[in-house]
Order: C-alpha cells, then sequence, then structure tokens
C-alpha cells in the first residue's frame, strides 16, 4: 500500500474527478487530499473520504494549509485563460515553500507553438512548465491532446440532425479520452518512475472530423454530415447564435490548429502507461454520447 500524501486539485471539474476516483482504486483514501474553492461542488468525493481542503490558486495562505504535509501535488491546469499561468506559479511557489516533492501538471500537446492559432491559450502551459523546471521540483508532465470529449463542442444537441460543423478541413487529431487520461494520472501519482519526465498523451490513431461524422453515422444508424465551413462563415454563422466572442475566437482557433495539423500527432506515451491501447473513436464515441 502507498503511503504518501497526494494533493489533487480540480476534482470538482471533470479530469480531477475522474483521476480522484481512479486514485480510490489504487491506494487508500488517507492518501489523497483535494483541493476546492467550492465545498458544495465536492460532495461526492467528501462521500467517498477524500479529505477536502478549501483554497483557490488566487489565495496564497489557502494554498499553504492546503499543501500541508503532501508529498506529490497534481496541478491540473486551471480554466481561467487570462490568470492561470500566476495561478500555477502560486502553486508552484507554495509547493517549494512546503517542501512539496514532486509536481504532476497538465499542459498540452502541440506541433509546432510558433504557427498555432491558439498561442494566447496555450503559452501558459508552456510557461508554467517552465516555471516547473526552474523550481527544482521534481516534475511529470501530460502533454494532453484534444479531449475526444470536446467533439460535442463542434455537433451541438442537434449533432444527429445537424452535423458536426467546425473549419477544420481534412485535419487530423489524435484524440484522447478524459476518462483514460485520468487512470493514467491515477497512475503516475502511485507509482515511481516518472520522475522528470514528459509525456505526449494522444490517443492511438488520429482521426478528422469526417472520421468524426461516420463514426457517429455507424453508430446511431444516422446520416451525421460534416460540415467544414470557411472559419469567417463559421465565426459569423456562431455569432448569430449568440455565442460569446472569447469563445467564438477558441473555437475558432482549435479548429484552425486542427485544419493546419497541430494535434495528429500519435504517441505510444498514453497506451504504455495505461498498460494497453486508449479507447479508438467508437469506443470513445459510444461513451460519451451513451450510444
Ligand atoms: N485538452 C483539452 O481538450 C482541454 C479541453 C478543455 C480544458 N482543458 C484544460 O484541462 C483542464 C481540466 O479539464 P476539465 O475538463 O476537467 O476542466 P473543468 O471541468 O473546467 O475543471 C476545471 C477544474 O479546475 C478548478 N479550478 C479552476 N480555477 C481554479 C482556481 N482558481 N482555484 C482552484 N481550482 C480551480 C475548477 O474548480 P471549480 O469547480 O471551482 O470551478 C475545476 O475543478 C482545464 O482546466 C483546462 O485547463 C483541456
Amino acid at each position: 500500500m502507498y503511503y504518501e500524501q497526494n494533493l489533487v486539485t480540480g476534482v470538482t471539474g471533470h479530469l480531477g474527478k475522474i483521476v480522484a476516483g481512479q486514485l480510490l482504486k489504487e491506494t487508500a483514501a488517507e492518501n489523497i487530499v483535494a483541493l476546492v474553492r467550492n465545498k458544495e461542488k465536492a460532495g461526492d468525493i467528501i462521500y467517498k473520504g477524500i479529505e477536502i481542503r478549501i483554497g483557490d490558486f488566487d489565495d496564497i495562505e489557502a494554498l499553504e494549509k492546503a499543501m500541508q504535509g503532501i508529498e506529490k501535488v497534481l496541478l491540473i491546469s486551471g480554466s481561467d485563460p487570462v490568470n492561470r499561468l500566476g495561478q500555477h506559479k502560486n502553486m508552484v511557489d507554495t509547493a517549494v515553500k512546503k517542501g512539496v516533492k514532486h509536481i504532476v501538471y497538465t499542459s498540452v500537446s502541440l506541433k509546432d507553438f510558433d504557427s498555432s492559432a491558439n498561442q494566447f491559450l496555450m503559452q501558459s502551459h508552456f510557461q508554467t512548465e517552465d516555471y516547473i523546471k526552474q523550481s527544482g521540483l521534481t516534475y511529470t508532465f501530460f502533454r494532453n491532446n484534444l479531449y475526444t470529449d470536446v467533439v460535442p463542442m463542434y455537433g451541438g444537441e442537434q449533432v444527429f440532425e445537424n452535423g458536426i460543423t467546425a473549419p477544420a478541413g481534412d485535419g487530423k487529431t489524435a484524440f484522447a479520452l478524459r476518462s483514460d487520461i485520468g487512470k493514467a494520472l491515477a497512475k503516475v501519482l502511485v507509482q515511481d518512475g516518472h520522475e522528470n519526465k514528459i509525456y505526449d498523451i494522444t490517443g492511438s490513431q488520429a482521426y478528422s472530423f469526417t472520421d468524426v461524422a461516420q463514426t457517429l453515422s455507424d453508430l446511431s444508424g444516422k446520416n451525421v454530415v460534416y460540415n467544414d465551413l470557411p472559419v469567417e462563415v463559421y465565426t459569423a454563422q456562431l455569432k448569430t447564435f449568440g455565442v460569446p466572442e472569447e469563445f467564438i475566437g477558441l473555437m475558432a482557433a482549435f479548429a484552425t490548429d486542427i485544419k493546419n495539423g497541430q494535434h495528429e500527432t500519435v504517441s505510444s506515451d498514453l497506451a504504455q502507461l495505461l498498460g494497453h491501447k486508449p479507447a479508438d473513436l467508437k469506443q470513445s464515441l459510444k461513451e460519451i454520447y451513451g450510444l
């Protein structure tokens, strides 16, 4: 049995919740501490016996209390695109101050940062990586590719009627399912041998939105089409639907990067961490859409 104290962030979100659940299969609940900023959102975690410590990435005093006696921290990247670099730095500085040994950080997989359409969002990941390296902490970076779970952002609720719409051309993405990433993160937290390693976390194959539409058609028996729109038409369309400006920019940037092959690189790292191939597109879409 493993007796180190692991502090996990983001457990009230999608990925962190999966990690917490998987950690409970790998170690006893008393070895897991969850950092949450809203206790009400953590009800099911508390129920499972995991200790909750309250803190926001912006609140250094709370972070210091939360990291008392902690050996490993899983820092799941924050969701505030403007302020998250400073928030991540707060986590790293506090980890150093409180004697944390090892930090695991969820970063991003990108082929070429310099030509990315999504530099604003992506740069804080690489800046965080650099900051962690400079801190002297032992690190493990999960450079996550796009979650397969984000496919519905391009399909909407009416995907089986209206199809998938994205300005992504024939670009392919080596999508990885959150549930596979979460399992691998839990393993890395409880195992030795991941010190100062950078993992490229991708599925075992890259798929285009044509592949996604075809697989959804096969699974549902309906004709799911892929509408590959010019980016200007796509953004204008989202505007008419009342989608907020910053979200339109993000959706367009991700799709442009997909079109340009930024997310197409396949790595075997996730398969090696899991001990088996990650879910393929069909298995993933079945899980996501409940088909
Ligand atoms: N690879 C991809 O395709 C992809 C897609 C989307 C996001 N991401 C990145 O991956 C991360 C995890 O994904 P996810 O789907 O699990 O995101 P999510 O469901 O939005 O969860 C984010 C978690 O971070 C916590 N958090 C955010 N800001 C915080 C702060 N200031 N202090 C403490 N906790 C804070 C949230 O807490 P609350 O519950 O209190 O808000 C939540 O638990 C995201 O935050 C984002 O950086 C990657």
